[in-house]
């Protein structure tokens, strides 16, 4: 797939590891206030390591830079989205929609029927880009965050709907 927007050089999506947790870091440090330190980055792409093909960390590559993730988790036939990330400035040209596409791409090809994630309630970028993925609100956990925040759990049918 091929995007216009900042930057020369040709997008590219693929599996992630160990290798990139130092890029994963900076890109979470950029994305959120309270992302994931250092070490748990490098749990979360050894993982794919150690629990298979269904632990799958996806990153989106301007050149050598690393513009976007997606972390996800298949069990059973659920993919169990842990996040997705964009770098600032190449934001709203399409980079989440790419890369969330593809793991759920992966994630269906791998027996998955449905997926879930969930979000801050607050989080309006993120809700409207998992709306334009097909993703519905089914439910809410009230203060689910650390400062207090409730949050909208969200489920995707992926049958038909990827691939
Ligand atoms: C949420 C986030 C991943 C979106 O990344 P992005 O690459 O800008 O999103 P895309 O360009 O793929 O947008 C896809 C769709 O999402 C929606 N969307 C994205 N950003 C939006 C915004 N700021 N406001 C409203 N809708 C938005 C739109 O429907 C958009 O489609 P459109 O551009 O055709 O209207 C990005 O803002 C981000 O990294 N935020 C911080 C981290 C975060 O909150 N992650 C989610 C929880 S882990």
């Amino acid at each position: 797939m091929s995007i216009e927007g900042a930057g020369q050089h040709e997008l590219k999506t693929q599996r992630l590891s160990p290798i990139h947790a130092e890029a994963c870091h900076q890109l979470d440090r950029l994305c959120r206030p309270r992302g994931w330190d250092l070490r748990q980055w490098h749990l979360d792409l050894e993982a794919q390591d150690i629990e298979g093909p269904g632990r799958c960390v996806l990153g989106v590559l301007r050149g050598s830079e690393l513009v976007a993730v997606a972390s996800g988790w298949l069990i059973l036939d659920e993919l169990q989205i842990l996040l997705v990330l964009v770098h600032p400035a190449q934001r709203r040209i399409g980079l989440a929609r790419m890369v969330l596409s593809e793991l759920m791409r992966e994630g269906q090809e791998r027996g998955a029927s449905g997926a879930t994630l969930e979000v801050a309630a607050s989080n309006t970028a993120a809700l409207g880009l998992y709306g334009s993925l097909g993703f519905r609100s089914t439910g809410r956990r009230r203060g689910y965050y650390r400062d207090g925040q409730d949050a909208l759990i969200q489920w995707c049918q992926l049958q038909g709907t990827t691939g």
